[in-house]
């Protein structure tokens, strides 16, 4: 079993498709263990992403990720790093496979609907970051 965090970004929520991921995440067995809407400020968004702080994208990235309300989520499953990153698809939609989430919804590198850990170290600090031990479900 693996737990991972998921966020549907600012334009996955703007968009209107929380409903839908959530829709995806549960029809995979991926159990949803904690959930809430937050808006980041700028510093939040530059924690959450500071490994990329010397990548090119970065400001513009943390800007867009503090640009409106998020949906943070704790997902449980059977290889659920892995599995969520197969469902959200390629970080750029171009690339993203078919029936993908990226794919059908994404409209940019950066504006690409969703996040997912890309480890088991990561999905500890990224969960961690966003939720105390109280707020998780297990069930
Ligand atoms: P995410 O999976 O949240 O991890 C880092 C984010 O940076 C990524 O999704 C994109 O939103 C963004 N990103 C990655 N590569 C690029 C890029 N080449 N140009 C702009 N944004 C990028």
């Amino acid at each position: 079993m693996q737990r991972t965090l998921s966020i549907v970004k600012p334009d996955g929520v703007a968009r209107g498709v929380i409903g839908e991921v959530v829709k995806r995440l549960e029809a995979n067995d991926l159990k949803v263990l904690a959930m809430k809407m937050i808006h980041m400020t700028k510093a939040q968004a530059e924690g959450f992403y500071a490994v990329h702080r010397e990548r090119p994208f970065f400001h513009s990235l943390t800007d867009f990720m503090s640009s409106g309300p998020v949906v943070v989520m704790v997902l449980e499953g059977e290889n659920a790093i892995p599995r969520y990153r197969e469902l959200m698809g390629a970080t750029d939609f171009k690339a993203a496979a078919e029936g993908t989430i990226r794919r059908d919804f994404a409209t940019d590198i950066e504006k690409n609907i969703v996040h997912g850990s890309d480890s088991a170290e990561t999905a500890a600090i990224e969960i961690g970051y966003f939720f105390n031990a109280f707020e998780i479900n297990p069930r």
